[in-house]
């Protein structure tokens, strides 16, 4: 049988990029295999996001892009996945008809009996029941062709309960529900075994993980996964404050593996907002979780989401989250302006604020992080760091293995936290060819710069 060849695009989060391996995973057995070549690709697939009006359009401006071709080549079959899909379900073939399927956030483990369907019928098709158990529709990995990969995504959790007023996933990925412990531990110790040294588990709200189904609790997951032989590193993504526990702090206090770090979105420093986003927290709850997170956890690195211009944020509500972001410092900062999303409640808040006046808002707490980020990485200056060595650094001179005509590999790696170090190895002169991918070295930093760290390894390593 001919081989086909299948494009994804991915746009989205950490979580798409993990069903997008999912999907390129489930369709080789129906004969599809990747390829970086839109006009080559036989499939294309479109796994989208909806959080943001801006991420949709992405998705229809490739689907405009991905229609063209199918007007040359008929064969061509287009699928769109992820939560737009859920979002707009058969809407989707109005606008763009060259669409064959559509299919929903929890629709992924159907893809290839879809796709050969539409082989034999070309008759489109939409599936977007969200009815599936978890363990039905993810399908754990079992062949990785990890490459030259040393970090990989793990969903842990699907869905939300939280139903925050601005926000479209809990109408998109559903209610909340978790993978078993051993499918995940399994999953991961896989990875492992093909070079893996660094996972992060994914949940829109990991620190409920497990509690509906009365599996373990999310700190007891980490300290499973801390006890897998072989992997370096442990990250995560996302905690709500609300639910930040004292048995998590402690976890990341003591798990070795575990990174010191949190991403911790708090979405606005003004209480009044907060209320309306429906966050249950205030900004003194919110400041006094992380200072309980810095007391126990010296050097934690703490990130954050913000959103700018929610409707009937005044300069005094915008004021509060420049107090709140002075107060506490974060080490990184996403931020985005308020955009209304179908279905979310905040989408009938008034009064919207304008367009422009979120855009000076974003500009300001953006400037201030960093300025924030720059005196922080200024005081890491002279101090050894441990990085997990990712690969070479887009600056690297040479990625010869051959001792180099005098030219540095430079390589990249990151702290334990978030920041990204890049580094040359002074240890054997010109013999830079050492393997350090995937290794953990300590490198002392001797520059500063506002979105990373630049250091040395020397001959005989630091000690800390
Ligand atoms: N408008 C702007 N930003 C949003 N986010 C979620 N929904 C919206 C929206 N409607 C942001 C939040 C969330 C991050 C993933 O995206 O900050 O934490
Ligand atoms: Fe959206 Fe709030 Fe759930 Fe995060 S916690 S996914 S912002 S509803």
């Amino acid at each position: 049988m001919k081989e086909k060849k299948v494009y994804i695009y991915t746009i989205g989060c950490q979580m798409n990029v993990y069903d997008s391996e999912q999907i390129e995973n489930l369709l080789q057995p129906v004969n599809y295999s990747k390829t970086d070549s839109l006009e080559h690709a036989d499939l294309i697939i479109v796994n989208t996001c909806s959080i943001r009006a801006k991420a949709e359009e992405k998705a229809f401006s490739f689907l405009g892009r991905a229609s063209q071709i199918k007007n040359k080549n008929h064969q061509l079959i287009i699928g769109i996945g992820g939560c737009v899909a859920q979002q707009e379900g058969e809407k989707i073939f109005k606008r763009v008809p060259q669409v064959d399927i559509v299919f929903g956030t929890r629709a992924i483990g159907r893809l290839p009996k879809h796709v050969t369907e539409i082989e034999k019928n070309r008759e489109r098709i939409v599936d977007i029941d969200m009815s599936v158990s978890l363990e039905d529709d993810l399908y754990p990995i079992t062949d990785y062709q990890t490459g030259t990969d040393i970090s990989k995504f793990v969903t842990i959790m699907r869905g939300c309960d939280n139903f925050c007023t601005y926000c479209v996933v809990p109408y998109v990925r559903g209610r909340e529900t978790s993978r078993v412990p051993e499918a995940i531990i399994s999953e991961i110790e896989n990875l492992v075994s093909n070079g893996i040294k660094e996972v992060t588990l994914l949940g829109q709200n990991v620190n409920s993980y497990g509690k509906k189904e009365g599996w373990c609790s999310f700190p007891d997951l980490l300290s499973k996964v801390n006890d897998i032989d072989g992997l370096k590193r442990i990250r995560f993504a996302t905690s709500h404050p609300k639910d930040l526990s004292d048995e998590l702090i402690q976890a990341i206090a003591s798990l070795d593996k575990l990174v010191k770090h949190i991403h911790l979105p708090v979405q606005s420093g003004s209480d009044r907002i907060l209320k309306k986003m429906n966050r249950h927290y205030t900004k003194e709850i919110y400041i006094d979780k992380v200072n309980r997170l810095k007391k126990a956890v010296p050097n934690v690195e703490i990130t954050t989401d913000m959103i700018v211009g929610f409707p009937g944020e005044s300069k005094d509500d915008f004021e509060e989250t420049i107090h709140l972001m002075k107060t506490v410092q974060f080490d990184g900062l996403f931020a985005f302006k308020y955009s209304d999303r179908p279905d979310a409640p905040a989408e009938s808040f008034m009064p919207k604020v304008y367009e422009a006046e979120k855009k000076d808002r974003l500009k300001i707490i953006l400037d201030l992080q960093e300025t924030i980020t720059r005196s922080k990485h200024q005081e890491e200056i002279g101090k050894i760091k441990e990085i997990l060595v990712e690969g070479y650094s887009k600056h690297s001179e040479t990625k010869s293995t051959e001792p180099s005509t005098g030219k540095k590999v430079q390589w990249t790696g990151r702290t334990s936290g978030i920041t990204i170090v890049n580094f040359i190895d002074d240890s054997k002169p010109g013999q830079e060819n050492e393997k350090l991918t995937g290794q953990m070295v300590k490198i002392k930093i001797e520059k500063a710069f506002s979105h990373s760290l630049w250091g040395k390894k020397n001959t005989n390593g630091y000690t800390i």
